[in-house]
């Protein structure tokens, strides 16, 4: 099938293997460019994990290079994620976000989205999105929690159709980000799993906050309000990255909460002079939800 033009997408090159598209498309140097891939021999996800990448999948990345603010850094795999949730969803299953950027149908992981930033200065000079979405996928490595559209519904998938469509769904979300960054976060939260209960999650910095997820807030960040320890007092917490390791069993500002100061909270996300990581779960073609 032939791809409709898209701003994301504006050009696309296909590559039948290569070690990981983030690094691929940062070749192309032009916003809107895509790099997609049949396999991945070196995919990778957040915080430097594996991202299993066989045929069957689709794996892409993005080069978005238009002016943007430092603090709306955080948006972007958010956008990416609602994204991809929402081809999904147009396939027939019913996927929900998990805070930051997984996409998962049940417990199961369906796609995964990486962004890695570059500052020039204090300015924004490229991100690259990356989404992973297990299109044909028909198995993960093991204690890998994956699924694929294939697998929830029950057939194999044009893959290129499912293509077209995310592409059209991240020019439309890129465009409005950059009319209104926060514009998308209403429809970000009402696919979230993770706002309005209670969660774990597991920062950067190694802790573990506890609490009820909030909300979303206006840089990406998860409120989480958190009950005082023994003694201590509860407050919100802001947390920049992390992963959400339970929903739901969590009790709200159980042991072990930290305070305000705790983990990632409050931090800028994280962007550093090359490639900064913004966010993610475990190996691919399924990552841990
Ligand atoms: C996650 O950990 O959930 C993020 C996974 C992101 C995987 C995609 S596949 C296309 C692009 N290339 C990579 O190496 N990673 C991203």
């Amino acid at each position: 099938m032939t791809l409709r033009p898209h701003r994301v997408g504006a050009v696309v090159e296909r590559l039948e293997s290569v070690p990981s598209t983030m690094d691929a498309v940062k070749e192309l140097d032009k916003d809107g460019a895509v790099v997609v891939a049949a396999e991945q021999t070196a995919g990778r996800g957040r915080k430097g994990r594996a991202w299993h990448s066989p045929e069957g999948g689709l794996y892409l990345s993005a080069l978005l290079k238009a002016k943007m603010a430092p603090k709306h850094l955080g948006l972007v795999p958010l956008w990416t994620g609602l994204a991809a949730a929402e081809t999904a969803a147009k396939w027939g299953v019913e996927p929900r976000l998990k805070w930051p950027n997984d996409v998962l149908v049940g417990k199961r992981k369906l796609a995964g989205v990486l962004a890695e930033s570059a500052l020039r200065g204090r300015r924004v000079d490229r991100v690259v999105v990356g989404v992973g979405l297990n299109v044909n996928n028909v198995a993960f490595p093991p204690g890998v929690p994956g699924t694929s559209l294939r697998q929830e519904l029950g057939e194999a998938q044009d893959l290129d159709a499912v293509l077209d469509d995310l592409l059209a769904r991240l020019t439309a979300h890129y465009d409005a980000f950059l009319d209104e960054p926060t514009g998308f976060l209403d429809d970000y939260e009402r696919h979230c799993a993770t706002v309005g209960l209670g969660v774990a999650v597991q920062t950067a910095a190694g802790g573990t906050v506890r609490g009820t997820a909030l909300a979303v807030g206006d840089e990406g960040e998860l409120l989480v309000r958190t009950a005082g320890g023994e003694g201590g007092a509860g407050g919100v917490v802001r947390l920049r990255e992390g992963d959400v390791a339970d929903v739901e069993a969590a009790a709200e500002g159980g042991p072990g909460a930290p305070g305000p100061d705790a983990g990632a909270a409050g931090r800028e996300p994280s962007t550093d002079e090359e490639d900064g990581d913004q966010g993610a779960p475990d190996a691919g073609g399924g990552a841990a939800p």
